[in-house]
């Protein structure tokens, strides 16, 4: 029988060359798979389509949206993922639900191998193929790019020696990849980090400096997620939808980062994420005033660990697994309203309320109504500055009193 393999398909120049190109170099057959993530652009009717006019023996279409929305970037704004403090995780949490979708695909065609269109230098390739081996421990992988040599100029020539039904002329200096958490926008004059980005760079927001009059939403959360805006019921994907359209209106969420690539390349990247760099900040409010000191400490760590893991291509494993049972176990309170104003690139947090709130007003006020009891302030400093005060009074037993002459300029 004829080997199978499934490639992951975008309906671009290049998985559209990689179909015939695969072929040519394997003799296998080739099963095309693309799947919706809100990457916008062609349907899914169109892709599969133009799959099968380019040499594919089958094409498989799975429309992801609420998939990805409810299952990877909900657990996103749970961690407060944001890689190197500042990246939501944009393209490192697509390639676990593709991947999802190309293992399953592979067994109901009874393919042997899983094939995508990455570079060898990415951390792309690594996502995926980390991630198909642990849902398919018997599939191999092949990166036609990578493996087989195709490059760009021979994927042009390849398409217009084979008539393919695919554009070859248009000429993006970028190289994109979008999905509804967000756009990720590389190479080109980028490349020289000195440069500042151009206009065209953006797609999701518009230009902060001239934005609309500002728009303030309530998001309302239940167990770290949100279920309403302005008080109407949304899924998680719109959500996701509709943060996009009101914070890019108002140029919320444009990020501009040299970032460390897994595979030790310091990159420069250009990230358009409005609804979720919104969301995350209203999540973090939430959390301030839901959970409990030490729980929300720990939390920072667990939060930065599992975002480094899913950078890193970790979605499926056990660590990862375990972070998740603990922000899990931690959103059972960050329940409530978030008022958010949006405006100027900005996304501030007006105004907070929860049910489920720890925040005391009692304990709080400066004003009548105060129920702290200030006279147990002082026992309490007493014992807990008790430990650096013995260790200070032998530092002055044996070398004499602290060195108190960079407190202050003496004129
Ligand atoms: N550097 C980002 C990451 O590793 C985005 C990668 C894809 N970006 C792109 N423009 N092709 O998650």
């Amino acid at each position: 029988m004829t080997d199978r393999i499934v490639l992951a398909y975008s309906g671009g120049l290049d998985t559209s060359v990689a179909i015939g190109w695969i072929a040519e170099a394997t003799g296998a057959e080739v099963i095309a798979v693309a799947v919706d993530v809100g990457q916008g652009g062609e349907s899914l009717e169109t892709v599969r389509q133009r799959a099968l006019d380019c040499g594919a023996v089958e094409a498989y279409v799975a429309d992801a949206r609420d998939e990805f929305a409810e299952q990877y970037c909900m657990p996103t704004l749970r961690a407060n993922g944001l890689y190197m403090d500042a990246y939501p995780l944009v393209s490192a949490i697509s390639r676990p639900v593709i991947s999802k979708h190309l293992v399953a695909a592979a067994q109901q065609f009874g393919a042997t191998t899983v094939a995508h269109g990455c570079t060898g230098k990415g951390n792309d390739q690594v996502r995926f193929e980390v991630s198909i081996q642990t849902l398919g421990p018997d599939l191999k992988c092949i990166a036609p790019v990578r493996d087989l040599a195709l490059t760009r100029d021979k994927a042009i020539d390849y398409a217009t020696a084979h008539d393919l039904p695919i554009e070859t002329t248009k000429k993006n200096p970028f190289s994109i990849d979008q999905n509804v958490w967000g756009r990720a926008v590389e190479t080109g004059f980028l490349e020289d980090i000195w440069n500042g980005p151009t206009k065209d760079v953006y797609e999701y927001t518009d230009d902060p400096t001239f934005g609309p009059a500002p728009d303030v939403v309530t998001i309302t959360f239940d167990q770290g997620v949100p279920v309403a805006l302005d008080g109407e019921t949304v899924t998680a994907l719109q959500a996701i939808e509709q943060l996009n359209r009101r914070a890019g209106a108002q140029g919320v969420g444009r990020i501009d980062i040299v970032e460390d690539r897994l595979v030790g390349i310091k990159s420069r990247e250009i990230y358009e994420a409005p609804g979720a760099m919104a969301m995350i900040a209203a999540h973090r409010e939430l959390e301030n005033i839901t959970l409990e000191r030490e729980q929300a400490r720990f939390k920072k760590t667990v939060d930065q660990r599992w975002t480094e893991l899913v950078y890193d291509g970790q979605w499926f494993s056990p660590l990862k697994a375990n972070l998740d049972a603990f922000i899990h176990e931690t959103q059972k309170y960050v329940s409530g309203d978030i008022r958010l104003e949006l405006h100027g690139g900005r996304a501030t947090v007006l105004g907070r309320r929860s049910e489920t709130s720890l925040y005391d007003f009692n304990l709080a006020t400066y004003d009548t109504g105060d129920t702290f009891d200030q006279s147990s302030a002082r026992g309490f400093i007493d014992i807990y500055g008790l430990s650096a005060k013995t260790a200070s009074q032998r530092e002055e037993r044996l070398h004499g009193k602290p060195d108190l002459s960079g407190a202050g300029v003496q004129k």
